[in-house]
C-alpha cells in the first residue's frame, strides 16, 4: 500500500502525516510531495525523514491513495492525472467539492456516498465540517429549515502565510501578508473573495457544502465569515430554525451521542468550548446550547474545532481509513 501526501511541507500536509502516524496508518511506501521549489529537500515527520518528490514522479509511482492539500489550482491540474491511473484522490481544496460525481465526505455522516467507482473524494471546508457534525443528528431528528452562521476563524486556516502574519505582527516585525489588514488585535470580516452580491467565497462554501453533505438543497443558510487573531481553531455561532418542535434535553442527548462530537456545556462552571482547549484535538466541541426565544422551533449553538485537525487533516485521514477498512483500495 502506497500513500502520497501532496502539500507535505504545508501546515495541513504536515498535520496529515502526524494524524496518519497517530492512527497507525503506516503505508509500505509514503510519498511526500510538494512544489518544484521543495523537490529534493527533506522534511522531518513521525515517519522519519522524508525526501520531497515532484508531482510528476508521484503520479508515475501510482499510489493507492493521494491526499492533497496544496491549493485549488494544484488539485484542478493534477487530481485527474492520479485518478486516471486508479489512485483514490482525497482532496482538501474546494476545486472538486460541488461536482455531482464527487462525494463530499464527513465519514461520520456520509461515508457511504463513497463507491468503488469514486476516484476523487472531496474533503469539505473546515468551517463546514465542524458545523455539520453538530447539525447532522439534529437535522435527522427535527429537520433544519434555516441556519444563521457567524464564524470566528483561526489564522491557521490561511496556511503558513496567515500564521506567520500574526506571529510577525505580535513581535512588531514586517513580513509577507495573508490579509489586506493587520490581524493582530483586530477582527477581519472577510474570508476568500467577494462576489457580486457582496458575500465571500468562504461564506458561499458554508451554504453550498452544508446542503450537499446533509443531502437537502432546501436548507436555507446565511453566513458571515470572520478572521480573528487566534491559532487554536475555528469557532462558530450557529442559529438554527427547525421544521419541527424539539425538546432541549433531546437535543443535548443527540449531540452527546454523535461520534466525534463532545458536548461542553455547563454555565455554572463557566464551561463552554474555546479554541485554546480545542487545539490539537480531533473532536468537535459544542456548547452554549440554548433555545432561541425570539422565534418558535429555534436553537443557538457554539461550535469549536481545530481547523487543521477535524477541519482538514483528521477528516482526510479518516476518509483514507474508510477506504482501507472497506477494502476499496
Ligand atoms: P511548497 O512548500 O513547496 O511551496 P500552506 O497552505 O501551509 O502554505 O501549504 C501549501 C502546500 O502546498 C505546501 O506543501 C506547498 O509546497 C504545496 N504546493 C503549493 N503549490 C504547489 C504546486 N504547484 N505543486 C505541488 N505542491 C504545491
Amino acid at each position: 500500500m502506497k500513500i502520497a501526501v501532496v502539500g507535505a511541507t504545508g501546515l495541513v500536509g504536515s498535520k496529515m502525516l502526524k494524524v496518519m502516524a497517530e492512527r497507525n496508518i503506516r503505508p509500505e511506501e509514503l510519498l511526500a510531495v510538494a512544489s518544484e521549489r521543495s523537490v529534493g529537500k527533506f522534511i522531518q515527520s513521525d515517519f522519519g525523514k522524508l525526501q520531497i518528490i515532484s508531482m510528476e514522479e508521484a503520479v508515475s509511482r501510482t499510489p493507492g491513495i493521494a491526499i492533497f492539500s496544496a491549493g485549488g489550482s494544484t488539485s484542478k491540474a493534477w487530481a485527474e492525472k492520479f485518478a486516471a491511473r486508479g489512485t483514490f484522490v482525497i482532496d482538501n481544496s474546494s476545486a472538486w467539492r460541488l461536482y455531482d460525481h464527487v462525494p463530499l465526505v464527513v465519514p461520520e455522516i456520509n461515508g457511504n456516498t463513497i463507491t468503488p467507482e469514486t476516484k476523487i473524494i472531496a474533503n469539505p471546508n473546515c468551517s463546514t465540517i465542524q458545523m455539520v457534525l453538530a447539525l447532522a443528528p439534529l437535522h435527522h431528528a427535527f429537520g433544519i429549515k434555516r441556519l444563521v452562521v457567524s464564524t470566528y476563524q483561526s489564522v491557521t486556516g490561511s496556511g503558513m502565510k496567515g500564521m506567520v502574519q500574526l506571529e510577525n505582527e505580535m513581535k512588531g516585525l514586517e513580513g509577507e501578508k495573508a490579509y489586506p489588514h493587520p490581524i493582530h488585535l483586530n477582527v477581519i470580516p472577510h474570508g476568500g473573495e467577494f462576489n457580486a452580491d457582496c458575500y465571500t467565497s468562504e461564506e458561499q462554501k458554508l451554504i453550498d457544502e452544508t446542503r450537499k453533505i446533509l443531502g437537502d438543497q432546501n436548507i436555507q443558510v446565511t453566513a458571515t465569515v470572520v478572521r480573528v487573531p487566534v491559532f487554536g481553531g475555528h469557532s462558530e455561532s450557529v442559529n438554527i430554525e427547525f421544521e419541527n418542535e424539539f425538546d432541549i434535553n433531546e437535543v443535548k442527548r443527540l449531540l452527546d451521542e454523535m461520534p466525534g462530537l463532545i458536548v461542553r456545556d455547563d454555565p455554572s462552571k463557566n464551561s463552554y468550548p474555546m479554541p485554546l482547549d480545542a487545539e490539537d484535538r480531533d473532536e468537535v466541541f459544542v456548547g452554549r446550547i440554548r433555545r432561541d426565544f425570539s422565534q418558535p422551533k429555534s436553537l443557538n449553538l457554539w461550535v469549536v474545532s481545530d481547523n487543521l485537525r477535524k477541519g482538514a487533516a483528521t477528516n482526510a485521514v479518516q476518509i483514507a481509513a474508510y477506504l482501507i477498512q472497506n477494502k476499496l483500495v
